[in-house]
């Protein structure tokens, strides 16, 4: 897509959509003031009708406009100014992007608004170059009608005083972004025929080398040489090896700190002998997103070249039942040497991450994080559009919560306090893999507390917002790549 920054006015601006932005209450600023002008009063009329009032996220269509150069308007309500954040301006761009983006082929442009409030204008158009990539692609890869097209081209267009140079920047990274979070949706979204631990691993090669990422690929036999006991026990029923994928980026220098990223790779879920019903296995082939999700981060950090050094790690398996299934009952033996024993094979993903978390702690790994489509439990929770923190650090669970919060993505932490440790004991083993009924994202957790060797770390449960059962206004429905933006920005200001 051909993305560029432009300082014009929008009456000037040749495009099949202009899109304009419109504050809610008070005085419009003088671009729409012109731009009204421009369409007779149009706008005014529009306004006082009732049809535009610049509710958040509001659309009019104006399909025909004669008297600007661009082909159509589409006018996008942006709420009040004062109120406006990163997570309304992207709600904001998202639903306008998507909806001009049904049609093939079109050029778009953009018209950043004067007034943004606390937003600076560098940070709304990176936004705006996100939402241009991300809510301009679909989940329809396999249909014979499309029904999102990517733009032929995209104007960001600033009002005339703007200084192109600085938002040019932005914009680029705001691209870099974008196709970072649709990398992983799009692996998510492949079905699981097409993605197991074996072609995930060939795609995150060839992402690596075309981003300049050290990345190195552990079959099968390389796991068994470094006792990844409970990773390689939950392969066992598949007939698709597993495999671990390091992506290493040393932008930071020898002395620099490491950050690991860990990600949930179960390529498909059924939940082994612990089969889940039908309609709980219908999407299970977004149980990798964690990994996905590590690996669209890496992408970016790389191609922003950002001076800190970074490890991603993606744990992959396919979690199935045939003859050689791990059992109910089964004692495994982790990477640490913590014997688990084995109460519902359906608990598999701390059984993936939890040998790989050792692995980043033993080979550098100073600070920790890991996401994984962990438990219903916090979907139960937080509902599906909030993921869950849980930390054994809280000062660096409060840097992940800021940057999440620069990034306009929700996270809501949980707690971590000694007594769940006692729902997790066995007493045939160290601890079982589930923790029974209650606080089944916190038991997760406090299992996967026990294979990071007291280093800060931070677990993510992605459960609900790493899937869309459904599309709404301002995002498509199926993979959202969530959290592909809260990690990049924490690694460029979490190594202070
Ligand atoms: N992959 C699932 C969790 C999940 C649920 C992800 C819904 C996305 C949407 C995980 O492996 C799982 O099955 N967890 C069990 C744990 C239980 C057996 C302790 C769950 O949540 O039911
Ligand atoms: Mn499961
Ligand atoms: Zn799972």
């Amino acid at each position: 897509m051909d993305l560029r920054v432009v300082s014009a006015a929008a009456r000037d601006v040749d495009a099949d959509w202009l899109i304009v932005g419109v504050p809610e209450g008070g005085e419009w600023p003088d671009e729409l003031v012109a731009l009204d002008d421009a369409l007779q009063e149009q706008l005014s009329r529009l306004r006082e009708a009732g049809d535009l009032t610049g509710k958040l996220a509001e659309l009019l269509i104006v399909p025909d406009t004669p008297a600007l150069k661009s082909r159509r308007l589409l006018l996008v309500g942006i709420g009040s100014p004062t109120e406006l954040s990163v997570t309304r301006w992207d709600k904001a761009t998202m639903t306008a992007v998507r909806q001009v983006s049904s049609k093939r082929d079109l050029r778009v442009a953009f018209c950043v608004p004067e007034q943004l409030g606390f937003l600076s204008r560098d940070r709304a158009v990176e936004v705006l170059a996100t939402a241009l990539i991300v809510g301009s692609q679909g989940q329809d890869l396999f249909k014979a009608e499309h029904s999102r097209f990517p733009f032929a081209a995209a104007q960001i267009v600033l009002p005339e005083s703007g200084d192109v140079g600085s938002a040019s920047a932005a914009s680029e990274r705001g691209r870099i972004l974008g196709d970072a979070i649709n990398l992983a949706r799009e692996l998510v979204n492949r079905p699981p025929h097409e993605i197991y631990p074996e072609t995930f691993a060939a795609r995150a090669l060839q992402e690596a080398i075309s981003c300049s990422l050290m990345c190195h690929v552990f079959d099968e036999h390389r796991l068994e040489a470094e006792r990844f006991g409970s990773l390689l026990a939950v392969a066992k029923g598949s007939d698709r090896p597993a495999r671990m994928v390091v992506l290493e980026h040393r932008g930071g220098g020898p002395n620099a700190p490491t950050l690991a990223l860990v990600g949930k790779g179960v390529t498909f879920d059924s939940g082994g002998l612990s089969i889940k019903p039908t309609d709980g296995m219908l999407t299970m082939k977004c149980d990798m997103a964690g990994a996905a999700t590590v690996l669209g981060a890496m992408t970016a950090i790389a191609r922003l070249k950002l001076p800190v050094n970074v490890i991603g790690y993606c744990g992959l398996v396919e979690n199935m039942l045939g003859g050689k299934a791990y059992k109910l009952g089964d004692i495994l033996t982790a990477r640490n040497g913590v014997t688990i024993e084995v109460h519902n094979t359906d608990a598999e993903g701390r059984l993936v991450i939890n040998d790989v978390l050792s692995y980043a702690v033993d080979h550098g790994a100073d600070r920790l994080i890991d996401l994984a489509t962990l438990t219903g439990a916090c979907v139960v929770a937080l509902g599906e559009d909030v993921s869950g923190a849980f930390t054994n650090n809280q000062a660096w669970c409060d840097q992940l919560l800021a940057a999440a919060k620069t990034a306009g993505e929700d996270l809501w932490q949980l707690p971590m306090f000694d007594s769940y440790n006692e729902l997790l004991k066995s007493d045939v083993a160290d601890c079982k893999n589930v923790g029974g009924r209650w606080g089944g994202a916190i038991t997760a957790a406090k299992f996967l507390e026990k294979f990071v060797g007291g280093k800060p770390w931070v677990h993510l449960d992605i459960a609900g917002p790493a899937f869309a059962s459904s599309s709404k206004g301002h995002r498509e429905g199926g993979a959202t790549g969530c959290l592909v933006r809260t990690l990049v920005e924490v690694a460029e200001k979490g190594q202070s």
